[in-house]
């Protein structure tokens, strides 16, 4: 996507050809900063500080945070080093899972001498097969606001209400949840959409309104407790969301808050759809509830919110009263009875496991009734 102008991905490699170069999201949308990873523990560190974030970002840097620790250490005790560190930095995404699974598959039946070059052409291979996916989502999650633009009256917008940021800043380029929206804009048809802030980092108000506004789409930053009432005053005409973890039953896991939007929209009648790669599919677990790890973050993230100042540094300042206990689930699940479709690469289907089994027949294969 751009950013003033000139096409940008998130992660890319630098021109020394060996380190890994991201946009610092920590500093958006104030300052467009850029940060070249140079070791598996630097790209560890920018996952976990979440430098980079949102599901098939997080895997993608992890692919490349093992190439850059095969080029100073291509052993076996190395490589199992890295994939131990990597994995550790976030539990709920299951793309950081896949990739680094990806890559033990790819590097240990190779000679060490050959797994730099293997790595970072892995690497490279993830990133751009994300981009294709991510295009792909858009394509087929277009119809659905065709649909809905030809439901409205006309000339008036089709209201999309999104929580978090699944945009192309989450991903390699394009996003999940907003690849249709940028397709359908692109196509000249009118959209307009209502970004949740989403607490407490902000993903909302700080990444998904400034990656909008760069592209040029109409949308308007909404308290995370609005989505329910504009609901129900017939301002949200569907929802979309991405995903960080979706069982093989269908139940997803995304950034806290979107379990409530989901149930305020089952409850107004309002389509709840989820955009997703089938990386973020987890094959392993059907029981969302039961299965997926919920990350849990430092308090301070609740107690504090950062933004810049007069004298233009960003600084963070304290909301919470001193003392006062402060709990940060990071994550919520949403079960597959709330979700209306979920969007994927090969089409839209039902969150069920006959949905998902009938567009991933191949994938799905061996996956537990
Ligand atoms: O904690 P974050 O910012 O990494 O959470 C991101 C989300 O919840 C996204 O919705 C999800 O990763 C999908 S990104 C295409």
């Amino acid at each position: 996507m751009k950013i003033n102008g000139q096409h940008y991905r998130t992660i890319w490699l630098a021109q020394d050809g060996w380190r890994v170069v991201v946009i610092d999201q920590t500093r958006l949308p104030f300052r467009f900063e850029t940060v070249a990873l140079g070791s598996a523990e630097q790209a560890a560190d920018a996952i976990r500080n979440m430098v980079v974030r949102g599901a098939p970002l997080i895997g993608a840097t992890a692919a490349y945070g093992v190439a850059l620790a095969m080029r100073s250490d291509a052993s076996g005790t190395a490589l199992e080093a890295a994939l131990a560190l990597l994995g550790a930095t976030r539990p709920t995404a299951v793309n950081l899972r896949w990739a680094l699974e990806r890559m033990r598959r790819v590097l240990v039946p190779l000679a060490p001498a050959a797994r730099a070059d293997a790595a970072y052409a892995e690497a490279t291979a993830i990133c751009d097969e994300d981009v294709a996916l991510c295009r792909s989502i858009g394509e087929h999650g277009l119809p659905l606001l065709r649909e809905a633009a030809a439901r409205k009256p006309a000339g008036q917008p089709v209201n999309i209400l999104t929580h978090c940021n699944a945009g192309w800043i989450a991903t390699v380029d394009w996003g999940t949840a907003l690849a249709p929206i940028y397709l359908a804009h692109d196509a000249g048809i009118p959209v307009h959409v209502w970004v949740d802030e989403t607490r407490p980092r902000n993903q909302g108000a700080a990444l998904t309104a400034y990656e909008l506004g760069a592209h040029g789409v109409p949308h308007t930053v909404i308290v995370d407790n609005a989505g329910g009432h504009l609901m129900q005053r017939g301002q949200v005409d569907l929802v979309i969301v991405g995903t960080d973890r979706t069982t093989a039953h269908g139940d997803v896991a995304n950034k806290i808050g979107t379990y409530l939007k989901a149930l305020a929209a089952d409850d107004n009648g309002v389509p709840f759809y989820v955009a997703l790669p089938s990386p973020t599919i987890d094959w392993t677990i059907r029981d969302g509830l039961a299965d997926i790890p919920i990350e849990e973050r430092a308090g301070r993230e609740v107690t504090h919110v950062a933004g810049p100042a007069e004298d233009g540094e960003i600084h963070a300042v304290r909301v919470v009263a001193p003392g006062s206990a402060v709990a940060n689930p990071a994550f919520d699940v949403t079960p597959a009875r709330l979700v209306t479709g979920l969007i994927t690469e090969r089409g839209v289907c039902a969150a069920s496991s006959e949905g998902l089994a009938g567009l991933f027949p191949d994938l799905a294969r061996g996956v537990a009734a």
